[in-house]
């Protein structure tokens, strides 16, 4: 096999690493690619399941003994720390790889340290390499362990005035069977959605992951939450079926926010320490309002439809903007069209100050 550049590797070792998304939380995802002495690929791995072996160690047994003098191109740092599994940095020392390319440092400080373990072992160490890539793959675990909160998806479905429902309350289905397959796709990768619990009475919701056309369930499902201040959700809600776990966070186990709501941020810290590193809010507008009005939205995902309704709730309700000074500002990222709809990613602007 022709030998392939570092560079080369990373990208493969960050396509690996995407693999994971959605099965490795608490855990990052991450990708290994391991290359010997000639630059030839001898291994290859990523991260599948917390608990399961990490990336590097599923290249190093590929490898076997043609790691001894060569490189390991990892995307996040290897781990120094004996969690559910031992350090990758000894795995490494142990198979005596000379060099060691790291895209992105870890922030943990429980897990940071393998780099400076390798190099106190004589190991070549560099870091940076296609960082901003693997930054990206990786965007939900490292925000939410640098802050100490999960990274938040806001995703919702409007015709093309912007409308979430029709004028008598319906909303199902706004967007198209294709457009809906990607959302699931998109819930996939999440360890939590959250809802309010207007939508679980408007629209009674499951919130699963399911293959639409024959029904099927996904074997991992997230966590479903329900945002009720006071506990309205009805016991039959099908949100509380078997399918997946369900919280139903009320503001006597949560804490209550200044308008008497569920504290957002206590919410969000709550989830955390339930291992919850990226959450996909599903709505509905007023929900979907606070979160934005308290700068707590990290990503924005609108399904647009090529219908128009005239009337009917809007997608966004207050979100605390009173004059176009006050607009929540957005990045687009990324817009692409999936079946008849358009699906538009954006990144709200830091605000200054
Ligand atoms: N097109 C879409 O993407 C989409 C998505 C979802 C929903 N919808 C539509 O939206 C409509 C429901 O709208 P909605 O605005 O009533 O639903 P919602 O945003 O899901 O729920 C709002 C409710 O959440 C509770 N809540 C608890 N803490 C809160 C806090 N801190 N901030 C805000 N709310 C908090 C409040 O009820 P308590 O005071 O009782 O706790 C509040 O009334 C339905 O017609 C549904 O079909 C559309």
């Amino acid at each position: 096999m022709a030998s392939v550049s570092v560079d080369e590797a990373m990208r493969r070792a960050i396509e690996l690493a995407a693999r994971g998304l959605g099965t490795t939380s608490p855990n990052p995802v991450v990708g290994c690619v391991l290359l010997d002495a000639d630059g030839e690929v001898v291994g290859e791995g990523f991260h599948a399941y917390a608990g399961g072996p990490h990336a590097e160690i599923v290249a190093l047994a590929q490898a076997g003994h043609r790691a001894k003098g060569g490189t390991a191109v990892v995307t996040l740092e290897p781990c120094d720390h004996t969690g559910r599994t031992g350090p990758c940095s000894d795995a490494l020392v142990q198979a005596q790889v000379a060099r060691v390319v790291i895209a992105v440092p870890d922030p943990t400080p429980v897990a940071a340290g393998g780099a400076a373990t390798l190099r106190a072992a004589g190991i070549r160490v560099d870091l940076g390499v296609r960082a901003s890539e693997a930054e990206n793959g990786n965007v939900a675990w490292l925000t939410a362990m640098r802050r100490g909160w999960p990274y938040v998806i806001w995703k919702y479905a409007a015709t093309l005035d912007g409308r979430s429902a029709a004028a008598d309350g319906t909303s199902m289905w706004i967007t198209s069977e294709a457009a809906r397959m990607d959302v699931h796709a998109l819930r996939a990768t999440v360890d939590a959605v959250i809802v309010g619990v207007g939508t679980v009475l408007a629209d009674d919701p499951r919130l699963t992951v399911r293959n639409l056309r024959d029904g099927s369930l996904a074997i991992r499902q997230p966590l479903r939450v329900v945002v009720d201040s006071a506990g309205r959700t009805p016991l039959d809600a099908q949100i509380r079926d078997a399918a997946a776990r369900t919280w139903i966070a009320t503001a006597a186990e949560v804490g209550a926010g200044p308008d008497g709501g569920v504290d957002l941020p206590a919410l969000l810290a709550a989830l955390h320490a339930k291992g919850v590193r990226a959450v996909l809010l599903e709505g509905g507008p007023k929900l979907a309002g606070a979160f934005l009005a308290a700068g707590l939205v990290d990503r924005v995902v609108g399904y647009l439809a090529p219908r128009l309704l005239g009337a009917g709730p809007a997608a966004l309700v207050d979100a605390g903007v009173t004059t176009i000074a006050e607009a929540i500002d957005l990045e687009i990222t990324d817009v692409t069209q999936i079946g008849p709809d358009l699906r538009i990613t954006a990144l709200p602007r830091k605000r200054e100050g």
